[in-house]
């Protein structure tokens, strides 16, 4: 089943009072507060901050501190208008420019570096955990894909909505985004229209198999593995490598180098499931997601744990 704009909202909204099988102990433990009720959310927690923008001299100091991560995109062309659309973006959700969304605008940055085919505004992009739905919306403001397919638990992957509704106003959400699900009988989407507009195919985290049904060119996962159990990391790389068929899919991973859940389940980057046959692009630790900042001393702090990127050409083996 196709649900469009606002009826995807209402469903999911139904759907995140139940249990999610996609959800690890971590997230069982984040999403415990969260409830939806006619267009008010509470106990967001867990997948970056959404606090209001920052004014006057708070917003001086951020910029201040935010300066450091700016620099490290200073080489990578076209981060200024990526920069420029985030401001816009996070304008529209009422909602601050702060490092978690800063973060996703240095690494479209690089990615359009990086690869440029794979961001050339024909292709799909995946995005596999996104929060506020960042990533996503960074994407389509830049026109460098023409489908974002987004993946998410229920109750994430509703407010991933609920934001794009709020940058894109109900109109364009109407007509842009759809969530495709196999909770009710289940349609040809590709039958259903093969519009030349750009598009948002939402999925929630147990239908990942739908995702066959959408070619990739690029699959991005931020922050976002080290936190699932590892027999869905593997479901999703099952996923990307069934996705190359003529195409080359890259996939950009960026996960904490190992992190112990709240059950004790362990995942490290370097045990997920690669094959010696990927060609690893790019593998380093990620120069602009070490340290987050705070107002106190000292103002750069270390995450939990050292973070690695890395941007694989996977092979389909
Ligand atoms: C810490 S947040 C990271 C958000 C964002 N990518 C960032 O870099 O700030 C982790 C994200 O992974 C999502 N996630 C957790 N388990 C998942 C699963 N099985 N499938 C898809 N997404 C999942 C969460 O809902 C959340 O959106």
């Amino acid at each position: 089943m196709v649900l469009r704009g606002s009826k995807a909202i209402d469903f999911l909204s139904e759907q995140a009072v139940k249990d999610d099988p996609g959800a690890s102990s971590h997230w069982k433990y984040y999403h415990s507060d969260f409830s939806y009720n006619e267009g008010q959310m509470k106990g967001i927690q867990g997948f970056g901050g959404n606090r209001l923008p920052y004014g006057g001299l708070r917003k001086w100091i951020h910029q201040f501190l935010q300066k450091p991560y700016r620099n490290m995109a200073s080489d990578f062309v076209s981060f200024e208008k990526v920069d420029q659309c985030a401001n816009i973006i996070t304008n529209k959700q009422n909602r601050a420019y702060d490092l978690d969304v800063l973060r996703q605008s240095i690494t479209l940055s690089f990615l359009k570096n990086k690869c440029p085919n794979q961001l050339n505004g024909q292709s799909t992009v995946w995005v596999i955990g996104d929060g506020f739905a960042s990533m996503t919306s960074l994407i389509l403001a830049n026109r460098f894909a023409k489908r974002v397919v987004l993946v998410n638990l229920t109750k994430t992957l509703l407010v991933d909505l609920y934001y794009l509704r709020l940058w894109l106003g109900e109109k364009k959400f109407d007509k842009m985004v759809k969530l495709h699900t196999l909770t009710s009988s289940e349609d040809d989407i590709s039958k259903e229209d093969n519009s030349e507009d750009f598009e948002i195919i939402a999925v929630q985290a147990s239908d990942y198999n739908l995702l066959e049904k959408y070619n990739a060119d690029l699959v991005i996962n931020i922050a976002s593995m080290q936190e699932m159990n590892p027999e869905y990391i593997a479901k999703y790389f099952s996923e990307i490598r069934k996705a190359k068929k003529s195409n080359d899919v890259l996939f950009y991973c960026c996960n904490r180098v190992e992190k112990v859940l709240p059950d004790g389940t362990l995942t490290r980057i370097g045990e997920y499931p690669w094959l010696p046959e990927d060609d690893v692009l790019v593998n380093e630790l990620c120069p602009w997601h070490q340290k987050y900042y705070e107002f106190s001393i000292p103002m750069y702090k270390k995450y939990d744990g050292p973070i690695q990127h890395r941007l694989v050409k996977m092979t389909n083996n």
